[in-house]
């Protein structure tokens, strides 16, 4: 029989179609397609009416979901790492003491960061998977008095969330200034940036907000304010000068534009339109939404096989962790994407080779969540492992 050529239209729908595959590392994750067509418009000047107004709001949700009324939410250009230095760097001058909790490798971020501004620097590291011990904080902050406390709220390389409430309840209570990393969170775990006593919150565009990659995020609340006015050194820093952006963003929010650096209008079109779809969902059914995926999810994993690392009374609800089973490495991961679905390494140093870590925040939905667990047992059966096809879909569906 004659072989029928494609036509290259059909070709092109075919050849899309093998070559995309489901999105579910820990960020940047898949967005909406208002969120994608919101970037695609004609680029707006960043004084335009229509950009000053999506600017002015997107700051008053933002203000919304961190929580925290009396802060100023700054937006700019960059990735979760710029938000980190912009957040720490402001408040410490030289010689002065800076405590980091660490629950993951991102609190070594805060480290780094803190060293290169001429901090003294104390670590309090929890083991792996464990949530950090009030005690040992207490102790910490007893014996070294620091300026600042940091502190990761999801630590993306374990999957473990800390006891955000207790552990800035014991920096204020020390008189620390109280720095959050929320790139993990924000968005997808609860948060209350005011009433938990945060003083610099932050995140990044691409994780639990969702919206595309591009964008650093910070709440500078009025403590840490003062504390970068009463600077004696000068501040090293330029573009991650608060000095130099809050006035800006003020000035966004009361309808006016301000100019700094060049914004980054159409990434943060797509935030705005993120934002609107978040703050429509609703911040209590969106909290509830990440819970449960993250609950069928783990339960999928777990009847698979898969131990998740995080203990369960300190697992993120906007990733999973998991160990591979035993005799299994990374080929895993690969065969998972073969099946469809991208789904991340471990990056961290004990569970490199070890572990995969799956994304499910900001627009992910039910669907992701069974063809990701779908995708993993039939990569098993493939690597020849034993493995019952649909166990974890089982598990996951009476999650759900
Ligand atoms: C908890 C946490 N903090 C900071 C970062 C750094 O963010 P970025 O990669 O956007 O610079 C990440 C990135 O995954 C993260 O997960």
């Amino acid at each position: 029989m004659a072989q029928i050529a494609p036509t290259t239209a059909l070709d092109e729908t075919v050849r899309a179609g093998h070559a995309t595959t489901l999105l579910m590392i820990p960020g940047p994750t898949p967005v909406s397609n208002e969120v994608l067509a919101a970037a695609a418009r004609p680029i707006l000047s960043h004084s335009d009416p229509a950009f000053r107004a999506a600017v002015g709001e997107t700051l008053g949700f933002l203000r919304q979901v961190f929580d925290a009324p009396g802060a100023q939410p700054l937006v700019v250009g960059g990735s979760g790492t710029l938000a980190m230095e912009i957040a720490l760097a402001n408040l410490i001058e030289p010689g002065e003491r800076v405590l980091i909790l660490e629950t993951g490798v991102f609190g070594r971020r805060f480290q780094e960061i803190a060293r290169r501004n001429g901090a003294e620097i104390r670590v309090e590291t929890a083991p792996l998977g464990q949530p950090i011990d009030p005690e040992q904080v207490r102790r910490a902050l007893r014996e070294f008095h620091p300026k600042v406390l940091t502190i990761t709220h999801v630590d993306t390389s374990t999957g473990v969330r800390v006891d955000l409430p207790e552990l800035c309840h014991l920096g204020r209570e020390a008189g620390a200034l109280v720095v959050v990393d929320g790139v993990c969170s924000i968005g997808g775990e609860e948060f209350h940036g005011d009433a938990w006593g945060v003083d610099v919150a932050l995140t990044a565009s691409q994780k639990a907000l969702g919206a595309p990659p591009g964008l650093a995020i910070v709440t500078v609340g009025p403590r840490a304010r003062a504390v970068r006015e009463a600077r004696k050194t000068p501040f090293p820093g330029y573009f991650t000068d608060f000095a130099n952006w809050l006035p800006v963003m003020e000035s966004y929010e009361g309808g006016v534009p301000g100019y700094f650096g060049t914004p980054a209008v159409s990434t943060l079109m797509s935030l705005h339109t993120a934002m609107l779809a978040l703050i429509a969902e609703g911040l209590p059914v969106r909290y509830r939404r990440h819970e449960r995926l993250s609950r069928a999810f783990k339960a999928g994993v777990a009847a698979i096989g898969l131990e998740s690392v995080a203990a369960p009374t300190a697992s993120a609800h906007t990733l999973t962790v998991a160990r591979y089973p035993a005799g299994v490495g990374d080929e895993l991961v690969d065969a998972i994407e073969a099946e469809g679905v991208t789904v991340a390494r471990g990056i961290h140093p004990e569970l490199r080779g070890r572990a995969l870590r799956v994304g499910h925040m900001g627009s992910i939905g039910t669907a992701e969540i069974l063809v990701t667990l779908g995708a993993i047992e039939r990569a098993l059966r493939r690597l020849g492992r034993p493995v019952v096809l649909g166990a974890g879909l089982t598990a996951a569906q009476h999650e759900l």
